[in-house]
């Protein structure tokens, strides 16, 4: 496991998250100008759903953990066979607007204000998918690997945690990646203004801590899940779809 000091001494600031977050139009431009590669994401999760769809022919449940405004998971979600939508999120600018962009679901849709870290226990049932949608690089290495077991815990015996992250290529540290995000960012986010950059880089270099997808798979298969199927990663090396399925499933 990569030994990073950065890594291994960081601690996390939700309230500086959900600030960050709670001015939701500078994300909401970022996103619309793809610079999170969400187009390619939902291209590869849609048709890995469609997969899934058939695996377990029947309604599935989705949990979406750091839902924001939930307007990805919609549009991913449009037509499918759902038995239920239920996001999480610690910013109630995000789950105001999760409120509007959810009633397109044609499921049961619960959303919930919260810290998905130690919230997840407050949900009483358990979920076909859990969709962590970059989000996870916010809590500190001790925590993903308690998260995981809470994950586990929430997730239907047939289920498969689906997590979109930043991630560490094999054997970087934390600076290096951040040196390289914030090279391109201030080159190709050009939509945004100088000032917006900034608050974007700020919030980044302050409150991410990415993993190397390995470190993610070791801490997973702590809580019994198998190692990671790679769905997507960005030409940049910087975003990672991955989905967990736990050993039970395959074996
Ligand atoms: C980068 S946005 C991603 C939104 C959406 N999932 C997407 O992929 O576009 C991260 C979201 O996670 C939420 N978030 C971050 N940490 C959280 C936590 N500990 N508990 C609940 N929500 C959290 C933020 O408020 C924000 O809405």
């Amino acid at each position: 496991m990569n030994p990073d000091p950065h890594i291994e001494s960081c601690s996390r600031d939700p309230e500086a998250v959900a600030a960050f977050f709670n001015g939701w139009s500078l994300y909401r431009r970022i996103v619309d100008n793809d610079y999170l590669y969400h187009r390619s994401v939902k291209a590869s999760l849609g048709e890995w759903l469609n997969g899934l769809e058939q695996e377990l022919g029947r309604p599935f449940s989705f949990l979406d953990l750091g839902c924001g405004d939930g307007l990805f998971s919609s549009e991913i979600l449009e037509g499918r066979s759902l038995s239920g939508y239920t996001g999480m999120d610690i910013s109630p600018v995000a789950l105001d607007l999760a409120e509007q962009n959810t009633r397109q679901i044609k499921a049961p849709c619960t959303l919930k204000i919260g810290d998905f870290l130690t919230e997840i226990t407050s949900l009483p049932d358990t979920y076909d998918i859990i969709y962590i949608g970059l989000s996870l690089h916010h809590l500190p290495r001790t925590e993903k690997e308690f998260f995981f077991g809470e994950l586990r815990l929430k997730l239907s015996p047939c289920g498969a945690l689906v997590i979109f992250d930043p991630v560490l290529t094999p054997g970087e540290t934390h600076d290096s990646y951040m040196g390289r995000w914030v090279d391109h960012a201030e080159w190709a986010w050009n939509a945004l203004t100088a000032e917006e950059v900034a608050g974007a880089i700020q919030h980044v270099t302050s409150s991410d801590y990415p993993e190397e997808i390995g470190t993610l798979n070791r801490l997973a298969a702590l809580s019994g899940f198998d190692p990671a199927e790679v769905l997507f990663m960005d030409q940049t090396d910087f975003y990672a779809l991955m989905v967990f399925r736990t050993i039970e499933h395959s074996s």
